[in-house]
C-alpha cells in the first residue's frame, strides 16, 4: 500500500515572518504520520521554516538544486547545502524551470542522480502542454521526459508528479479520468517498482477538488502550488487525504 504523500510548492513565494507562520499553522494541523506531508519554501526561507518544522511530522523540501556539491557555478545551491537545514526532499524538473529557465531532460536527470547520492528524495514532475495534449502527444512527451530518469530509480526513494502544464496555476483541473490515464502510463512504465513508487497529481489541486482525485487508488497524493500558500486550505487537502 502506499502511503498517500501531499507536497506543497510555494514556489517564489513568502519569505520571513511569513513563512515561519505559515509554517507553524501546518506543523500544529498535523498531529501523526498517517499522510506524508512536505513544504518547500523558496530557498531563503529554509533555515527558518526548518527550524519551525523541527519536532512535528511535516518535512522540508526545497524547489531546485544544482547537481555538483561545490564549485564555480555563480547563484546556484548545492544539495550539500540543503542536508543541512534538514531538507529531505527536492522538486526537480518542474514544468517553471523547464519552460522560463531552460532546463532540458539531462540536465534534469543529473540532478535526480545527485539528489539520491545525497539522499534526499527527488519529487520529479512531467507533463504536457495544452498543445502537445490537443496534438495527441501527451504520452510521447512523458514518455520522454521518463527516459533519462528510469535508469536511475533506485528503489522507491523517488517520487513523481504527473503536472500536465495547462492545470498548473490555470484552475483548471485535471479529471480523475485523465490523470489516472497518465498515472497508469508512467506507472507502466516504471517496471515492477512501479507498484512501490508515488505518483502524485499536480495542477490546480484546491479543496474543492482534493476528494474526487486523491480517491483514485492510482493517484498517491498531490504536488499543490496556489493551495499551499494557505494553512487552512492545504490543511484541508491533507485532511481529505488522511479520510479517502
Ligand atoms: P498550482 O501549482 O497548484 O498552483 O496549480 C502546482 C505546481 O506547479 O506544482
Amino acid at each position: 500500500m502506499r502511503k498517500k504523500f501531499i507536497a506543497g510548492n510555494w514556489k517564489m513565494h513568502k519569505g520571513g515572518k511569513e513563512a515561519i507562520e505559515i509554517a507553524k499553522n501546518v506543523k500544529e494541523g498535523i498531529q501523526d504520520d498517517k499522510v506524508d506531508v512536505m513544504i518547500a519554501p523558496p530557498f531563503t526561507a529554509i533555515p527558518d521554516v526548518g527550524r519551525t518544522l523541527e519536532g512535528g511530522f511535516v518535512k522540508l523540501g526545497a524547489q531546485n538544486m544544482h547537481f555538483e556539491e561545490q564549485g564555480a557555478f555563480t547563484g546556484e545551491i548545492s544539495p550539500f547545502f540543503l542536508l543541512d537545514f534538514g531538507v529531505k526532499f527536492v522538486i526537480l524538473g518542474h514544468s517553471e524551470r523547464r519552460k522560463i529557465f531552460g532546463e532540458v531532460d539531462d540536465l534534469i536527470a543529473k540532478k535526480t542522480a545527485a539528489a539520491l547520492t545525497f539522499n534526499l528524495t527527488p519529487i520529479v514532475c512531467v507533463g504536457e502542454t495544452l498543445s502537445e495534449r490537443e496534438e495527441g502527444k501527451t504520452f510521447d512527451v512523458i514518455e520522454r521526459e521518463l527516459n533519462t530518469i528510469i535508469p536511475l530509480i533506485d528503489k522507491k526513494k523517488i517520487v513523481f508528479a504527473y503536472e500536465p502544464i495547462w492545470a498548473i496555476g490555470t484552475g483548471k483541473v485535471a479529471t480523475p479520468e485523465t490523470a489516472v490515464e497518465v498515472h497508469k502510463f508512467i506507472r507502466g512504465k516504471l517496471g515492477d517498482i512501479g507498484q512501490d513508487i508515488r505518483i502524485l497529481y499536480g495542477g490546480s489541486v484546491k479543496p474543492e477538488n482534493a476528494e474526487s482525485l486523491l480517491k483514485e487508488e492510482e493517484i498517491d497524493g498531490a504536488l499543490v502550488g496556489g493551495a499551499s500558500l494557505n494553512p487552512e486550505s492545504f490543511l484541508s487537502i491533507i485532511s481529505t487525504a488522511r479520510s479517502v
